[in-house]
């Protein structure tokens, strides 16, 4: 079989610092039924899923839970493949990053690159988002120091790094997208060429300033840095092919890949950085890469700290799983962001799939053993239904071309369900019960025939969505579906004639929301003030001259505080539980300087130290370095 003949989809791998969501779900159904309908075309496909396990932001996660990184990676990376195998995810590989496969792979890759010239040492200092794993430019910084695309604060590094000529890359990338066309949808190209177009500098690859992460080859012996984690995980497309090992059959079967599934929030990294690591390699560039949009819930981002992160498995629990498939794939246009609402998906199942879809099948049940003992026959549907009959055949004859591989998987659904359309208004308008008032039983049998066939062409084409409930409609129409059926049915051929089995309704009416509420954590704070009521308190650097008990007080010390004015101040403060009186002296405090005088236990109090106290305790709050007394604090 040649290459062309192969199809080689992946999705993104996912990180193991937190638990599988709806958005990894959504990518991975697309990309599950993208590979159900290759298979049913005959196609030989390749599916890749798999977790991406190093970089400081699992090390940091895994940290926070008492955990080495690896057995926290353990844990959720055996989350992700629990989660796909109940959702029946057909994947033909799941790979980790901490394979041992993959990690020859990815320092094999890294050691042709920098034999090939595109590798330096040099200096990194600049902004990095933990949370992306993303080096953030000066110029794309938001406020100074927020990420672009998380909105998070960046923190500032300085480390020794190796660099990839990213730079050197450029134009060829820029052909590349621009003649090849490789990004879909089309409009997202655009921002990607512009980004090219504004520059590549060249990419720092290494890190220093932590350990989890894959060494560098042996050969270039520099111990300290860890391979940069996109680097490391956009190779997982290769080496999960066996590039890097004793076995390339499957690389030189498989590569280059035909569809990469991303959302957008990746794009970049993949159209970009990915093709010109390939290209360093000297390895064919990928045919598609796709960037879905990102789903919010009821109209809100979802967040950890806000609650309404939405669990796959409990809606599919719910609602079950190929309603959700169905959902997902139909609700929101490829590329586009989505709203996830009960209600939303109640409206899909109880519409679009009872009664378009469900009481199809019902209605035909039932006339067939009304009128036929169970029995239809395509005997008579061309004759009596030609128009019908080509008219659902043009609609499905360039679904997948126009659609499906273009990722408009919304569209497809939408152009098949007007199949559907054509069978319920059939029934209504030649009415099969006034037929055989009317003894034309031959024609109302026809008719019969005719909303069997309708409703086989669209459970062959409805299969890669919802493989199990196309299942069940097939075999009450006396098929199973399967690469010769779907082309058989395709190509034109009626059914053969069959009795129908009875089943039960597939998608009972769902009347009321069947997910736990959620309730949306508020995090604004309550009691906004401007920034004008803000700066009323003056706030000064202050050092503690004197500090002394107050005898008769359980709680008061008495300090004397120099706020660089002539003299310095007396404040009473109430810490005397929190701090000996030693300990104070000499020390650097913040003070609200602008307070109305008091008097506390007969003694005037002329300003207040800052504060805070949780469960552990009080701490002062002090200047991180030692500050000119009396410099105001902004
Ligand atoms: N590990 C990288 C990918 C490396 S691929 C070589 C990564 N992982 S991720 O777990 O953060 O995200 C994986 C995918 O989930 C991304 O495609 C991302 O767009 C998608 N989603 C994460 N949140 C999402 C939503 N709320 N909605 C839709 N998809 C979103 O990035």
């Amino acid at each position: 079989m040649s290459k062309c003949d192969t199809y080689y989809l992946t999705t993104p791998i996912y990180y193991v610092n937190d638990v599988p969501h709806i958005g990894h779900a959504y990518t991975t159904i697309i990309a599950d039924t993208i590979a159900r309908y290759a298979r049913l075309k005959g196609i030989d496909t390749f599916f890749l899923t798999g977790t991406d396990e190093h970089g400081q932001k699992i090390e940091e996660a895994a940290k926070k839970r008492g955990k080495t990184p690896k057995e926290y990676a353990d844990e959720i990376s055996a989350k992700f493949k629990a989660l796909w195998d109940e959702f029946e995810i057909c994947y033909d590989k799941f790979i980790r990053t901490t394979d041992p496969e993959h990690i020859k792979g990815v320092q094999k890759a890294f050691l042709t690159m920098y034999e090939n010239g595109d590798i330096y040492k040099d200096y990194y200092e600049g902004h990095y988002c933990v949370g992306c794993e993303s080096f953030v430019a000066p110029s794309q910084l938001v406020n100074d120091e927020l990420c672009p695309d998380c909105g998070r604060p960046t923190r500032i590094i300085k480390e020794e790094s190796y660099f990839f000529r990213l730079s050197k890359y450029q134009d060829k990338i820029l052909e590349w997208l621009k003649t090849k066309k490789p990004i879909l949808p089309e409009a997202k190209a655009n921002e990607i060429i512009r980004f090219v177009e504004d520059g590549l500098k060249d990419l720092s690859i290494t890190r220093t300033s932590f350990e989890w992460g894959i060494k560098l080859p042996k050969e270039i012996n520099d111990p300290k840095h860890v391979v940069y984690v996109w680097l490391d995980a956009l190779f997982n497309y290769l080496t999960a092919l066996g590039y890097g090992s004793e076995d390339e059959t499957l690389l030189k079967k498989y590569w280059p890949a035909k569809l990469h599934i991303v959302g957008k929030d990746i794009l970049k990294f993949h159209a970009v950085y990915w093709p010109a690591f390939l290209m360093s390699i000297g390895f064919e560039l990928p045919k598609v890469i796709a960037a879905h949009g990102w789903w919010t819930r009821d109209g809100e981002k979802m967040s950890k700290s806000k609650g309404n992160v939405i669990n796959p498995k409990e809606v599919a629990d719910a609602y079950g799983i190929e309603n959700f498939r169905y959902f997902m794939l139909r609700e929101v246009p490829f590329g586009a962001d989505g709203d996830f609402s009960e209600k939303a998906l109640i409206d899909r199942i109880n519409n679009d799939l009872g009664n378009d879809l469900g009481n199809l099948l019902n209605r035909i049940i039932g006339m067939a053993y009304k009128y036929f003992d169970g029995k239809i026959t395509s005997k008579n549907v061309e004759k009596y239904y030609p128009n019908e009959l080509n008219e659902a055949r043009d609609i499905v004859k360039d679904l997948e071309k126009t659609y499906l591989w273009k990722m408009q998987i919304h569209k497809f659904l939408e152009e098949l369900w007007k199949v559907l359309s054509i069978g319920n208004k059939a029934i209504d308008t030649y009415k099969p019960w006034e037929l055989m008032k009317n003894s034309e039983e031959e024609k109302a049998a026809a008719l019969l025939g005719l909303i069997a066939n309708l409703l086989a062409l669209v459970a062959v084409n409805l299969h890669a969505v919802m493989p199990k409930t196309t299942g069940k409609i097939a075999k009450a129409l006396g098929f199973e579906i399967n690469k010769d059926t779907f082309a058989a049915i395709m190509d034109g051929k009626l059914l053969n004639d069959f009795v129908i089995e009875k089943i039960p309704p597939l998608f009972p009416k769902i009347e009321k929301p069947l997910m736990k509420k959620v309730e949306v954590k508020e995090n604004k704070p309550v009691n906004l003030i401007t920034i004008d009521e803000f700066f009323k308190t003056e706030l000064k650097i202050g050092k503690i001259l004197v500090a002394e008990e107050i005898k008769k007080s359980k709680k008061l010390l008495r300090l004397e505080v120099d706020l660089g004015e002539e003299k310095p101040r007396q404040i009473i403060a109430g810490i005397k539980e929190y701090y000996k009186p030693e300990e104070l002296i000499d020390t650097y405090v913040c003070v609200v300087s602008n307070l109305k005088p008091a008097k506390l236990m007969g003694m005037m109090s002329e300003g207040m130290l800052l504060g805070a106290k949780d469960e552990n305790g009080f701490s002062l709050i002090r200047p991180e370095k030692p500050k000119k007394t009396g410099t105001p604090i902004k």
